[in-house]
């Protein structure tokens, strides 16, 4: 059984991925930053663990994550928010939750990014787009540099929709789409899958099973690096 602690539990892919968990008997601890959602967590089966990640420093996020086996950082500003808190939830909050890992001692640490954003934003775009995209940019380099056990799931534009466990991945793919519920299954399958560990790859739904695709992430590295590392 594995515990693991969801940072911005109420979003939309950590609601997905607490109702799975909790289906395949996982342990997780959801940190949210109201009351409210702490109670939804626990009627999700969880222990809910009140905590605001721009607020609160590295130290206090350990504190709230030692003692399980793997984070998962799904938390973002959303999409009505400025460029000052692109920069102080999806980039800085990643990164103190990073540091929180590495005192924590919990090497398994999956952030949930985006599709394109190592791409060079389009003249003319919308400043909070523009802060969006390169608050993910830098988190996910920021997470590469590090020793932690990292993975960084790169989604196009996430839906609503019922999953069905078919995706495409891959370094870079053609923009596209992906139901939520996907998403949360593919942390999941990450989870188990040794291969997805310091691998980052963009993420839509396609024809391959997940579980088939995320084992040819590992064949992938294998090629390109001769096996060497
Ligand atoms: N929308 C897309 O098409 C798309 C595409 C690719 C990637 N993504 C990324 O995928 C991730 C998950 O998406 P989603 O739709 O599940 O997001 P979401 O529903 O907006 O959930 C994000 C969660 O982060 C929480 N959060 C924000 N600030 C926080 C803070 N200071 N302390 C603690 N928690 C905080 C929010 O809490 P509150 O509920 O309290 O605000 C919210 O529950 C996000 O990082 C998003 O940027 C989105």
């Amino acid at each position: 059984m594995t515990r693991v602690a969801i940072i911005g539990a109420h979003g939309k892919v950590a609601q997905q991925l607490m109702r799975i968990l909790y289906d395949q008997g996982d342990d997780f601890v959801g940190i949210v930053r109201n009351d409210e959602h702490a109670e939804d967590v626990y009627r999700f089966g969880g222990e809910g663990l009140l905590l605001d990640i721009e607020r609160e420093d590295a130290d206090a996020i350990a504190r709230a994550v030692a003692g399980n086996d793997a984070i998962v950082f799904a938390a973002g500003a959303g999409p009505g928010s400025g460029p000052e808190r692109k920069a102080t939830v999806d980039f800085e909050g990643s990164v103190k939750s990073q540091r929180a890992a590495q005192q924590a001692g919990v090497s398994r640490f999956i952030q949930v990014s985006a599709m394109g954003v190592d791409d060079p934003v389009a003249a003319g775009s919308d400043e909070s787009w523009a802060a969006y995209v390169a608050a993910k940019r830098d988190a996910d380099a920021e997470l590469r540099r590090t020793a932690l056990d990292w993975t960084i799931l790169r989604p196009g534009s996430l839906t609503l929709e019922e999953g069905n466990g078919l995706v495409t991945v891959g370094d870079r793919l053609p923009s596209g789409s992906i139901p939520r519920e996907d998403v949360a299954r593919v942390i999941v399958a990450a989870l188990a899958a040794p291969s997805t560990i310091r691998a980052q790859f963009e993420l839509t739904s396609g024809p391959t099973p997940i579980e088939e695709a995320l084992a040819g992430l590992g064949t992938r590295e294998h090629e390109r690096t001769g096996g060497r590392e």
